[in-house]
Order: structure tokens, then sequence, then C-alpha cells
């Protein structure tokens, strides 16, 4: 589908802060969900960067309050693979014209990625105007964000990268951030732990920013 900016905003911007999950264990995946919908973090990025990322993506679509997104898209395979998991939005590191075309045949929305003014109006040129900004901190992180308002200011983004509670409020108090990514709040040491008390934790804490 076309983006509808808004329709895709106002599903992500639920919370503020999106985690950004890399999970191959199926069995970790309806308990980490939980956690996290629990803490306050109802939408969730499953990347597909793990054998297993769909059916993890799958487990996670069936946790009551939990709004699926499908992370690390780089084709068209990948989306409608990520459709069929039970993704309600996709979202990719980069925006190529083809991956751009793709998206446009999809029943889902997707938050393609730039890390440049020339990649962002490619972007916004295809009817893009939510972009995820990304590897935010390795690119300049929240000063640059804020130097892309006015001469940008039809585009809103979701920085993610590097990001964590020490700055996610350098991003959030910015007009044109709709929502961070991290995956801070699913660190991997927890989830080997199975410490599900301490990921719900964290989620009730990145709850707390930006409100
Ligand atoms: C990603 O897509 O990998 C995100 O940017 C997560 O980055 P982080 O691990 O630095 O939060």
């Amino acid at each position: 589908m076309a983006q509808h900016a808004e329709k895709l905003i106002e599903t992500v911007k639920k919370a503020r802060v999106i985690p950004v999950i890399i999970l191959d264990d199926v069995e970790l995946a309806r308990p980490a969900a939980e956690a996290l919908v629990s803490g306050g973090l109802n939408v969730l990025e499953v990347t597909l960067r793990t054998p297993n990322a769909l059916k993890v993506m799958a487990a996670m679509a069936g946790v009551p309050g939990a709004v699926v997104g499908s992370g690390t898209v780089r084709s068209a395979e990948h989306m409608r693979q990520s459709v069929d998991a039970g993704c309600q939005f996709m979202v990719s590191p980069g925006a190529t014209p083809r991956l751009l075309e793709a998206a446009e045949g999809m029943a889902i929305p997707l938050l393609p990625g730039i890390g440049s003014p020339t990649e962002a109006m490619v972007a916004a040129e295809a009817g893009y105007t939510f972009l995820k900004f990304f590897p935010a901190e390795a690119l300049g992180g929240a000063p640059v964000l804020k130097a892309f308002q006015s001469p940008l200011p039809e585009l809103v983004f979701c920085p993610t990268g590097g990001i964590s509670t020490k700055n996610a409020m350098d991003y959030l108090s910015l007009s044109n951030v709709v929502c961070v990514g991290g995956s801070w709040v699913l660190p991997a040491d927890a989830l080997a732990a199975r410490d599900f008390g301490r990921i719900e934790t964290l989620a009730g804490d990145a709850t707390q920013l930006g409100r």
C-alpha cells in the first residue's frame, strides 16, 4: 500500500519506544512479548535477522495487545513473509526505489530507512513521509534530525541505532520525531536468563520516556 503516514503513525505512536527485537528462540517469543506489553510497549519490531524470525513474529502477533512489525526488510519476499506472519507494518534499513515500489503492492505499510537529506527526498518523492533515520547515533544523532526540521518540514522520523534511555529524550523532544526504536529494552542476557521481570521493568521505564 502507499504508506498512509498518518495511519502508520497512529499505529506506532501508541508507545514512543519501539523495541527492536533480535530473537531466534521461538519459545521465548511469547513470554518476551507479554513482558514488553505488560510494561507498556505494545508496538514490537521483530528483525529478520535470525533463522526463526518469522516464527517469532507469528508467536508475538498472537499476544493480546501486541502490534508486531517486521524489521530488516530488504525484499518483496520479506514483505510477503511479513504479511503471512501476521505483521501490521514493516521497517527497512534503507529505501531503494525497488523496495519502495514493492511496498506499494503490500497490504501493510512500510517505514523505510534513510540516512541523508537526499535519501529522505527520494523516499518523499515516492510518497513516504514517515521515515526511519538509521543508524541514528553513528550518523550524528539528534542534532541531524533537528537540522532536518527546517528544510524538510513535511517529514517525520523514527530514529534507531545506538539509542538508549541515556539519549532517547534528545530525540523524543524534537517535533519531527514520532518515536524511537532500540534493542536496549530486550537485552540478550535477560533473554538468555529468561528474566522476563527485568524485561518488563525495562519496558516500563521506556514507556515513561517522552510522557
Ligand atoms: C536496528 O535496526 O538494528 C536498530 O537500529 C537497533 O539498534 P540498537 O541495537 O543500537 O538499538
